[in-house]
């Protein structure tokens, strides 16, 4: 059988990983500042995850929703503790597009309308609502194209008013960092005026935490740097250090009913521990702070690329240039051995490591950049 093919490959197969580390078959070791897009936090293969989950999948690792699963409770408690978001409710599912498409529906059960507002360059994911609100036609079927989503500009607070006074709109969907679209992200005051508009509108601000979310940004969540209170909050890669887990945290202003959300696998006991794993270690190993520490010396190194303007915040960094990456990314792979990103915006090179990355990883990378620029 032939896979369906929709990926276009690197020749590179990884077969073992540690830490920021990928090994192919031959054990050529790959510097990993790509994190397989955003998803490794803790690094790879760390003993304390690794451990973890061993030790569930002995005891159970999955039943369905129907019945009492306590990791759940103690997942909520610990996401509680680490993001201070004590009040809101946590639904768990199983992608970052799933926990999206579940936020635009709360959205629109919550207030009974169905238009969403979006951002230009945005990337929500690949399910209905969420590809619907994803700025690329390319990948949106005509069945997608049903839903009604406008876009606008960030930080043009009149057009989003001039929407959400037609008060038909259920959601307005944000990245506080655009991943997939290459590092932007609104300004300040922009994000103030957006959730007060939000509220006097009874329109319901979701913010994207898919890829900034769970300390990659150097806080818990990027919006906090913003003291908003969104009414869902959406979350998926870091989470479970590749073991797949997505959620949403919901404002206690939204209240559920029996049957508005649900899933088979999400919020099973794998997943469950796999996160708490990663917040164990998050917390232990001070992980949040190390990012922020990690950004600083990033920044250093790349104030000294004449070429290149630093964008992005904590861990969730990029390099633009005046040229397309394309090539360099094919280059630090294929020559250098090191993995990076890319993005819609195609002269931004993407660093995306595991939160665990040493300066000395960093010096890697910069010594690489400098020899192929
Ligand atoms: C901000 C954001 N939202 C949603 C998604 C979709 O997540 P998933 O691929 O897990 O469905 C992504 C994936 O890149 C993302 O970056």
């Amino acid at each position: 059988m032939k896979l369906f093919d929709v990926y276009p490959l690197y020749d590179v197969c990884p077969v073992k990983a540690k830490d920021v580390h990928v090994y192919d078959e031959a054990g050529t070791e790959y510097l990993d500042l790509y994190g397989g897009h955003a998803v490794i936090s803790i690094g790879h293969s760390h003993p304390h995850y690794v451990n973890r989950l061993q030790e569930q999948l002995q005891k159970i690792a999955f039943y369905s929703n129907a019945v009492e699963n306590p990791l759940q409770q103690k997942l909520a408690d610990e996401i509680g503790e680490q993001s201070c978001l004590h009040e809101y409710q946590l639904f768990l599912c199983s992608s970052g597009a799933e926990a999206n498409e579940n936020a635009l529906k709360l959205a629109s059960f919550h207030t009974g309308k169905k238009r969403v507002v979006a951002f230009k360059n945005a990337f929500h994911g690949r399910t209905s609502a969420a590809v619907a609100a994803t700025d690329n036609q390319n990948i949106n079927a005509p069945l997608n194209q049903q839903q009604k989503v406008t876009f606008i500009p960030f930080n043009d607070a009149e057009a989003l008013e001039k929407e959400l006074e037609k008060g038909d709109v259920c959601a307005v969907i944000f990245e506080p960092i655009q991943g997939v679209g290459g590092l932007d992200m609104p300004e300040d005051d922009f994000v103030l005026k957006m959730e007060k508009l939000c509220y006097q509108y009874d329109t319901a601000l979701i913010a994207d935490e898919v890829q900034s979310g769970f300390s990659r940004s150097g806080t818990f969540f990027a919006f906090q740097n913003n003291h908003i209170k969104p009414h869902v909050i959406t979350m998926a890669k870091g989470m479970g250090n590749g073991f797949p887990i997505g959620g949403i945290l919901v404002h206690p202003d939204v209240q559920p009913k029996y049957g508005m959300l649900g899933t088979t696998f999400g919020g099973n006991h794998l997943a469950c521990t796999a996160s708490l794993a990663v917040l164990e270690i998050l917390k232990k190993e001070e992980l949040q702070k190390h990012a922020k520490k990690m950004e600083a010396y990033f920044r250093s190194k790349a104030k000294k690329i004449k070429e290149a303007t630093i964008k992005g915040r904590g861990l969730m960094l990029g390099l633009e240039f005046d040229f397309e990456v394309g090539p360099l990314r094919k280059r630090l792979i294929y020559e250098k051995h090191i993995f990076t990103g890319g993005s819609s915006n195609k002269n931004v090179l993407r660093i995306l490591p595991p939160l665990t990355v040493q300066e000395q990883h960093f010096d890697k990378f910069f010594n690489a950049l400098e020899d192929l620029l």
